[in-house]
């Protein structure tokens, strides 16, 4: 434990307090090539924390937002003769008639800036 302490107080306090870290974002400019290779290392765990840190916190935004939930997946299987001359199944997952289409990939596609669209079965 005194080594992790005497770590931390002492030794990152020292390297922490010699680091050259500029006042002002124009201060960047005016440090020198040493004082740059003194910063990557700095620059570069704030960097990796943010990041991981971010991969923790970050919502997840699951492909099916509210179909079947209670199932821990989500099978549908029609037999061909099932279908009528053309059918448009949903992949956007937004259809409240899922698994066919009803159009509501247009809404989705709006707010998402995406581009999903149905798979669209036609006899032949
Ligand atoms: Fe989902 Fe059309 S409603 S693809």
């Amino acid at each position: 434990m005194e080594f992790s302490s005497n770590l931390i107080k002492v030794h990152l306090a020292n390297y922490l307090a010699n680091l050259p870290l500029p006042n002002s974002f124009i201060g960047i400019f005016k440090l020198g090539a040493k004082d740059i290779v003194k910063l990557i290392p700095f620059y570069a765990t704030v960097g990796g924390v943010c990041y991981l840190s971010f991969r923790v916190i970050k919502p997840r935004s699951p492909v099916n937002p509210s179909i079947k939930k209670e199932s821990p997946k989500v099978v549908d299987g029609f037999d061909i003769e099932e279908l009528g001359e053309s059918t448009a199944f949903c992949r956007c997952w937004r259809s409240s008639k899922f698994p066919f289409c009803d159009g509501a990939h247009t809404k989705y596609n709006n707010e998402q800036k995406d581009n999903v669209g149905p798979l669209i079965i036609k006899k032949k």
